[in-house]
């Protein structure tokens, strides 16, 4: 299906020093400029406390997306053009005086360029600005739609807890409709995140056995081999419950355990995410400790280097209980998925930057052949969503020879292998999307206050109940040992993609 260039328009990015913008945003739609997804007429005005003239904007810009760019075959011409559609602006964005000056640069910008009165406005800042910088743009007439649209795009966290959530949502719905709103969860605009879709709708196999008569558990892991490097101020105060699994996690979840859509239309599948989201069975105060492990990464030795522990890290409390690593077992009560537990976890310095869904499947219900672990299931469907991404069937097959020997194999499918094309990042995708009007893979109001509804018991027995573990884990390991008791079934565990990459270390309780 060939999509429409977007209308003419101009982004405003606030917050456009940062790291967001130098790393993700400005590469993104460089990328898209690239590729002719753009509108024939644009612009794209920074914004930021920082001091900086147009000239040097440019510059910082220019190098960013040398750096950060996936295409690297740069035509100097087309970069150079790009560049000269960026313009800055220093303002206060405290000050509702500087969001007129603001108004008053849109709109001499857009009748230089010939840009017509589309605005998206992207707020790259710190959280707590999202709410004043709407309130201050709609005081200034620039959220009213009647000559163009207007939409607001929004980093996570949306909110600390559920309070806090539906106080934005509420204070956000007093000066912009929800359908101006874009919430971005990066994790929805993965490529194969989206394929889960196509697989699961698309083929007639799997959906006849994508529930509890088939499945045995589902697992979902997304480890980063990073720490938390330069971002330990803000990660101190979130977690990986809400940093991570709040969001990311709990969107795959919707996508894996979602009914049918009625149609690809954004609200028949987000209403169908929120269903899923809506049918999680509360985990009981009490139930924390035995459903949830958290863990916090400590020094260890990786190949020679010695990395610091979680503590050690800038920005973080010499004493600080905040988890780097979160693993969930929940159930999902629904007709689909009654009884089939659900295991998630994420955590920071694990041996692999790998995320990816296994869906495990029954085991025969005679078995004819020995296994050696009788609880083992010979079918395992793994989605692999980063890197290298791909569908992967496990299954028993025959080893050559005399006897029955069951030798497990793969049926490997890698999307590198299906075109040549590069997989678009998700800023890409999310910001053409945008651009596009089409909210689908973002994230809406009811479905973020409803999984704040599901973590809140958990945010609050660790409160509670400071006696709840903080398990240390080594760095370069799979998180903390005691993570592995949460599976359900004697012999079964996670599934390791790699080997710890040290030997040994200590687990420890923090
Ligand atoms: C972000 C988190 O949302 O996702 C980061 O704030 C995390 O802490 C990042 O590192 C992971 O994203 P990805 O795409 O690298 O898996």
């Amino acid at each position: 299906m060939k999509l429409e260039n977007p209308k003419n328009l101009i982004v405003v990015i606030f917050g456009a020093s940062g790291d967001l913008a130098s790393r993700k945003l400005l590469p993104a739609i460089y990328s898209l400029r690239i590729q002719n997804m753009l509108p024939d007429k644009y612009a794209i005005i920074g914004t930021g406390r920082s001091m900086l003239s147009n000239a040097e904007f440019r510059n910082k810009m220019k190098e960013s997306i040398l750096s950060f760019s996936e295409i690297q075959n740069h035509e100097q011409s087309h970069l150079e053009d790009f560049i000269q559609c960026l313009t800055y602006h220093t303002m206060d964005v405290s000050s509702p005086a500087s969001y007129e000056k603001l108004k008053g640069i849109m709109v001499e910008t857009g009748k230089k360029v010939g840009a017509d009165g589309n605005y998206i406005f992207y707020m790259a800042t710190p959280p707590f600005m999202f709410e004043s910088i709407s309130v201050n743009l709609a005081k200034a007439g620039l959220a009213d739609q009647s000559a163009g649209f207007r939409r607001f795009i929004i980093e996570k966290p949306f909110g600390y807890d559920l309070e806090s959530s539906r106080t934005l949502n509420t204070n956000l719905h007093e000066v912009i409709s929800e359908d101006q709103i874009f919430r971005i969860d990066h994790y929805l605009g993965k490529e194969t995140v989206q394929n889960l879709l196509v697989m699961r709708f698309a083929n007639g196999i799997f959906e006849p056995l994508w529930n509890r008569n088939y499945i045995h558990r589902v697992e979902i892991t997304s480890a980063e081999s990073i720490g938390v490097g330069s971002r330990g101020g803000y990660y101190d105060s979130a977690g990986a419950l809400r940093d991570m699994l709040q969001n990311h996690l709990l969107q795959l979840t919707g996508m894996t355990a979602m009914e049918p859509p009625a149609s690809m239309e954004p609200e028949s599948i987000r209403n169908e995410i929120h269903k899923v989201l809506q049918s999680l069975q509360p985990i009981r105060e009490t139930d924390v400790p035995k459903q949830v492990i958290r863990g916090q990464y400590t020094g260890s030795v990786i190949r020679g280097e010695c990395i610091n522990g979680y503590r050690f890290e800038k920005g973080v409390a010499q004493d600080s209980r905040t988890e780097t690593f979160v693993a969930v077992k929940f159930f999902i009560n629904n007709w689909r998925w009654g009884g089939v537990p659900f295991y998630i976890r994420t955590g920071k310095r694990m041996p692999a930057q790998v995320t990816e869904i296994v869906i495990y499947f029954k085991r025969t219900p005679h078995a004819l052949f020995p296994r050696e672990n009788e609880n083992m299931t010979a079918n395992q469907l793994i989605i692999r969503i980063q890197p290298d991404e791909g569908i992967l069937l496990k299954f028993d097959m025959k080893e050559p020879g005399s006897g029955f020997n069951l030798k497990n194999v793969n049926m490997d499918f890698h999307y590198k292998d299906l075109t040549d094309i590069r997989i678009p990042s998700a800023y890409e995708r999310l910001l053409f999307d945008v651009m596009q009007g089409d909210s689908t893979l973002f994230s809406r109001d009811d479905t973020i206050e409803t999984a704040w509804k599901f973590i809140e018991p958990v945010q609050r027995a660790w409160v509670n109940n400071p006696s709840i573990k903080v398990y240390g884990y080594p760095a370069g390991t799979w998180g903390p040992e005691r993570s592995g008791n949460i599976i359900d079934g004697c012999g079964l565990t996670w599934r390791y993609p790699c080997r710890n990459l040290i030997e040994d270390g200590t687990y420890c309780e923090l």
